[in-house]
C-alpha cells in the first residue's frame, strides 16, 4: 500500500501525515513535544483508534528524546502517558498503547542505565505495538475474507482503513484483501458528518488503491440500501464493551438499525486490542463530546456533537477480530475468544 502516514524521522521524532487537509493535499508535519502529540490527536490530524495508539507511543518517545537527562524523570514520564491517555476518551486503543508505554518506562527505569536506555526501550515498545498492530490488521483482513463473496458491495463508515491503523486497516482489511486475491469488490462509502472522514478518507486511500468507490451522503444509506445496492456493511470500533457493544463514529448505530431492518449483515471489524473487557455494557463507555465549531447552525441556535455512538449488540451480526470471527451470544463467545480461547466449534 507504501503509505507513510506515520514514520520515525532519522532523529526519533513522529512524522505523520496531517489528515485534515486530505484529500486536497498531502501534508506532512513533525511532533517532537508531548503537546504538539496532543494537538495532533485532538484536532484529527492523526485520527482512527488504533493509529492514535501508535502515534502517541511514537511521539511520546520522540519528546522524551529531546529532554535532557535530568528532566527525563519518573514524574514527567507519569505525568506524559498520563496525559496522552487522556486525549480522547472512547478509543480504548490509546488508553491502551499508553498502558504499554508506561510499563516500557517502569522497565527501564528498574534496569537503571539513563536516558539513552530508557529512550531505547520507548522506542522499541512503540515499535512494537505498531508492528503487532500491522499484523492484527492482516489477520482481520484474512478473517473477514469469506465474508466477501465475488462482486459483493461493502458499505463502510467514517475511516477503519490504512490511515486509522498502522496497516491495511480494520473494516477496509477484508476488503484489501479480496481485491488482492483479484475478488471483484467495491465500496460504498458514507460521508460522515461532520467531518467527512468517509466521503474525504475512505475513498481517497480506496482510490489509491484501485479499489472502486462510491461516495453517499449519510441520509443516502437507507435509500441505497433499499435499492439493493448493498451486499454487506462492514465498520470498525473504537471500543467493544464485554457483551459485544460497540462504540464507533457517530451515526454506525443508525447504519445497523438499517442494515437489520432491510436484512444486510452487520459486522464490526476490530483487533483485541479494542476489546474493553472491563467495561460490561455499552453504557459504560465514555463518548467524546467535540466542539460544536464542528457542527454549521445558524448563530443562537444550540448544537450537539457526540463525536461516537454506541450499536447494541444485538445489531451486530459478527465482529471480525485477529483472533477470528466472533458470533453471538457475545457475553459467552467475546470474553472467551479475546482472552485467548479458541472459537466455538473448533
Ligand atoms: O474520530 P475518528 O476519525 O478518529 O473516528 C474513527 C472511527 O470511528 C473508526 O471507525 C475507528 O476508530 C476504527 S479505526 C480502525
Amino acid at each position: 500500500m507504501n503509505l507513510q502516514h506515520i514514520s520515525w524521522t532519522t532523529d526519533g521524532r513522529l512524522r505523520y501525515l496531517d489528515q485534515t487537509h486530505l484529500p486536497q493535499q498531502e501534508l506532512y508535519r513533525e511532533a517532537d513535544t508531548v503537546d504538539a502529540v496532543i494537538e495532533a490527536v485532538q484536532a484529527l490530524r492523526v485520527r482512527g483508534a488504533p493509529l492514535i495508539g501508535i502515534a502517541a507511543a511514537m511521539g511520546l518517545t520522540g519528546a522524551a528524546a529531546r529532554l535532557a537527562e535530568e528532566e527525563l524523570t519518573r514524574d514527567w514520564l507519569r505525568r506524559a502517558v498520563d496525559r496522552l491517555a487522556a486525549t480522547r476518551p472512547t478509543a480504548v486503543n490509546l488508553s491502551w498503547a499508553m498502558a504499554r508505554m508506561r510499563e516500557a518506562c517502569d522497565r527501564a527505569l528498574r534496569e537503571g542505565g539513563g536516558k539513552e536506555q530508557l529512550v531505547s526501550g520507548l522506542r522499541a515498545e512503540a515499535q512494537r505495538i505498531w508492528d503487532e498492530d500491522a499484523a492484527m490488521c492482516r489477520a482481520i483482513g484474512e478473517a473477514g475474507l469469506p465474508l466477501i463473496e465475488e462482486r459483493a458491495t461493502v458499505m463502510t463508515h467514517c475511516n477503519a482503513g490504512a490511515l486509522a491503523t498502522g496497516g491495511i486497516g480494520t473494516a477496509l482489511a477484508p476488503v484489501y484483501v479480496a481485491h488482492e486475491s483479484n475478488r471483484q469488490v467495491a465500496v460504498i462509502s458514507t460521508e460522515t458528518r461532520p467531518l467527512r472522514q468517509g466521503a474525504r478518507l475512505t475513498a481517497w486511500e480506496l482510490t489509491r488503491a484501485g479499489v472502486p468507490v462510491t461516495s453517499i451522503v449519510d441520509g443516502a444509506a437507507a435509500a441505497v440500501m433499499a435499492q439493493g445496492r448493498v451486499n454487506l456493511v462492514i465498520t470498525g470500533a473504537d471500543r467493544i464493551a464485554a457483551n459485544g457493544d460497540v462504540a464507533n463514529k457517530i451515526g454506525t448505530y443508525g447504519l445497523a438499525v438499517l442494515a437489520w431492518a432491510h436484512g444486510i449483515p452487520f459486522y464490526v471489524a476490530a483487533p483485541y486490542s479494542t476489546f474493553d473487557l472491563s467495561t460490561a455494557t455499552g453504557s459504560g463507555i465514555p463518548i467524546e463530546q467535540r466542539g460544536l465549531e464542528e457542527i454549521d447552525t445558524a448563530r443562537g441556535a444550540s448544537a450537539l456533537n457526540p463525536a461516537f455512538d454506541v450499536t447494541p449488540s444485538q445489531y451486530v451480526t459478527a465482529l471480525i477480530t485477529d483472533r477470528g470471527v466472533i458470533e453471538p451470544p457475545y457475553t459467552e463467545t467475546v470474553p472467551r475468544i479475546i482472552r485467548g480461547e479458541r472459537i466455538t466449534g473448533d
